[in-house]
């Protein structure tokens, strides 16, 4: 595991600036190549660059496919020239001309979903008035707004000869996150085998590929102190082990399927997490009704931790001081709460710190993922944070400029 890029207190305060994310491409490549070789070359991995955009260029040559959501994710990877045979276009709500412009534009290079009746429609129809057939996978419902039922799925494989438009390829399935009960994995790759073996039986259809969502589980927080006790030092690297375990045991569940076809697995949380971080200052600090609070700049606008419950959880952290020194741990227990207007706004309660003072950086770790993307990023009209990329070859390089968000609410 890459230790990645850790800027001491002066780097911070002087060049970077707070709020601000860096993500690290090193720490980044170094996941997906762990995760290709705990997985067999021969399993695509399709990055859900929902998990974090800005990073779509640095995994590139090291994913097999992305996973697209919205016409402003497919203009990303417009923008970061990814290449559209690596284009799978999902989306739950495919706009129509949107996607009219897509198949004009790329034709059939790109991999089409469908959740829909009506978007299977949708697409095959522009497809046909272009004269071309695309390829395409059919997302089948796990009870939720996504996919089409089983009934929906079957006849449009039943009638698939009339459609001269599309190729269907195979089908997708994504149930969920932060997700690594293994009996629940068996359930669903068990389930994803019977329909393709009743599509076979019952339709002769035979498909060639899955496309398997595994919403990995991601560890981002310390152990429970008061039970267990922490190894502030090894800790987090404990953890990152144990996610080779769990990616291991998937792959024997993998084996044991009946369908010997393409399998790729879209994946999000798990690669992106722990190549972020994310630094916020101290900018004030008071007392009130016994609690000691430490307010910061950023917030929880700018940070999500999936299963962070009111701050009651302690993700990794470093607390760097002015004069150059480094915690990860400390006497004084502290709300350290964010500038939003909200009693919710706490990044952590009871955080142990080290005499904490207004311009100390708080660095918190595997921020890589969802954090840019799924927080409130415009309440109260705050600036967005910087955002860098950092790798050893090319050094430090910012991508996105704090930006002034008061335009996006006026
Ligand atoms: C269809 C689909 N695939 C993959 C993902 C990525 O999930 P995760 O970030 O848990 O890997 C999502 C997340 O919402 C999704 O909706």
């Amino acid at each position: 595991m890459i230790k990645g890029y850790t800027p001491n207190y002066k780097e911070v305060a002087d060049n970077i600036g707070t709020a601000a994310y860096i993500f690290d491409a090193d720490v980044l490549r170094d996941r997906l190549i762990m995760l290709k070789e705990t997985l067999g070359q021969e399993i695509d991995i399709c990055y859900a660059m929902k998990a974090n955009p800005f990073i779509v260029k640095e995994a590139e040559n090291h994913v097999d496919r992305y996973e697209v959501c919205s016409h402003g994710e497919f203009r990303i990877c417009e923008k970061a020239n990814i290449p559209m045979e690596k284009i799978v276009l999902s989306g739950v709500y495919k706009e129509a001309e949107d996607t009219k412009r897509i198949i004009d534009t790329y034709r059939d290079k790109i991999l089409y979903t469908s959740e829909s009746v009506n978007q299977f429609h949708l697409i095959n129809e522009r497809a046909e008035e272009n004269g071309i057939v695309v390829d395409m996978i059919l997302r089948i419902t796990t009870g939720n707004q996504f996919g089409m039922n089983e009934e929906e799925l079957c006849s449009i494989i039943a009638d698939r000869s009339k459609f001269k438009g599309v190729n269907i390829v195979g089908i997708q399935h994504f149930s969920g996150t932060q997700r690594k009960n293994l009996k629940i994995y068996k359930e669903e790759l068990d389930y994803c085998d019977d329909l393709i073996d009743k599509l076979y039986k019952e339709y002769g259809y035979k498909a060639e590929e899955l496309e398997f969502g595994t919403g990995f589980f991601f560890d981002y927080f310390q152990p429970n102190s008061k039970k267990e006790v922490v190894d502030k030092v090894n800790g987090e690297a404990n953890s990152r082990a144990l996610d080779v375990e769990l990616v291991k045991e998937f792959r024997k569940l993998l084996d044991e399927m009946r369908f010997k076809g393409k399998i790729s697995l879209e994946i999000g949380r798990f690669i992106a997490a722990p190549c972020g971080r994310y630094y916020t200052s101290i900018v004030d600090k008071k007392f009130n009704g016994n609690i000691h609070f430490a307010i910061v700049d950023g917030g929880i606008h700018q940070l999500n931790y999936f299963g962070q419950m009111m701050g009651m959880k302690l993700p990794w952290y470093r607390q760097l001081k002015p004069n150059g020194e480094v915690y990860v741990d400390g006497d004084t227990i502290v709300n350290v709460s964010g500038s939003l207007c909200t009693i919710n706004d706490n990044i952590v309660k009871q955080m142990p710190l080290t005499n904490p003072e207004i311009k100390d950086i708080l660095e918190f770790r595997n921020a890589g993922a969802y954090s840019m993307t799924e927080t409130p990023a415009l309440f109260l009209s705050r600036d967005l944070p910087k955002v860098y990329i950092f790798d050893k070859e090319n050094g430090l390089r910012l991508v996105r400029d704090r930006y002034e968000a008061f335009e996006l609410n006026f």
